[in-house]
């Protein structure tokens, strides 16, 4: 069951990238030139990608892969040239219509592997997985819905989880704080800074995560990115 709030929580982020922010999300994640701080944060964003991929096997055929929250689809395309199935779901129509159109213009031989979804990532009805990915998409949720999420998601789940979780640091609680002085309207959903022994606690406490262990660690820091992620598997 999802909970008022965060169905709450996920309307607001629906709205912001699919409306506010589906276009500088579109070309952000694109080759096109950007400013110098979104320079920092693509790159800070590859180096995640790369390294969360490297926490998944080199070969994927017979696998399959929830990309949940997948945005305009890079890991999805990576995971499926790995021979992966592969379910690509994101909140916003835009971004996942401009996902498909991307893997069908720049790797047309792998669109049988990628089927492309609009609608919330806690679906049961998207079935079973061996791996499950969130990348920067639990970013916008506090710990309590970021543990509920893993716990929906961990039956379903075979071999591991993949998220990432914006880490409680000075310069995120400033930024968090000089964010609030912006009038509503202009915001991004703003990040929920996690502090990872909460994260933990609440992880160990869902029953639904009793068999499952925490395994890698690693923090992205690059200019205006910052990001942790974390694995969880079964043993
Ligand atoms: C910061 S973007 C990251 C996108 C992609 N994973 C990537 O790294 O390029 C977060 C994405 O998560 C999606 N999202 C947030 N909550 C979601 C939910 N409950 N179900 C599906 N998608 C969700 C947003 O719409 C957005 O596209």
């Amino acid at each position: 069951m999802l909970s008022s709030s965060y169905e709450q929580r996920r309307s607001q982020i629906e709205h912001y990238f699919d409306r506010t922010a589906a276009q500088a999300w579109a070309r952000l994640t694109s080759d096109a030139p950007v400013g110098r701080i979104r320079a920092t944060v693509r790159a800070g964003r590859d180096q995640m990608r790369q390294t969360l991929l490297s926490w998944l096997p080199e070969d994927m055929r017979g696998l399959r892969l929830l990309d949940a929250g997948c945005g305009t689809g890079a890991l999805a395309q990576v995971a499926a040239q790995r021979g992966a199935q592969v379910v690509a779901i994101d909140i916003s129509p835009t971004l996942v219509q401009l996902a498909a159109d991307r893997l069908a213009a720049e790797q047309p031989h792998l669109v049988g592997q990628v089927h492309f979804a609009a609608g919330d990532m806690l679906d049961a009805a998207l079935g079973d997985f061996d791996h499950v990915v969130c990348m920067d998409s639990l970013i916008h949720y506090d710990t309590a819905h970021i543990a509920q999420a893993l716990a929906q998601l961990a039956p379903r789940t075979r071999r591991s989880m993949l998220f990432t979780y914006a880490p409680r640091t000075p310069l995120l609680a400033l930024m968090h704080r000089v964010g609030r002085l912006f009038p509503r309207s202009d915001r991004s959903p703003a990040l929920s800074p996690v502090a990872t022994d909460a994260l933990a606690a609440q992880l160990q406490a869902q029953a639904a995560l009793s068999s499952w262990r925490d395994g890698r660690s690693a923090r992205i820091s690059q200019g205006f990115y910052t990001s942790q992620a974390w694995e969880w598997h079964r043993p």
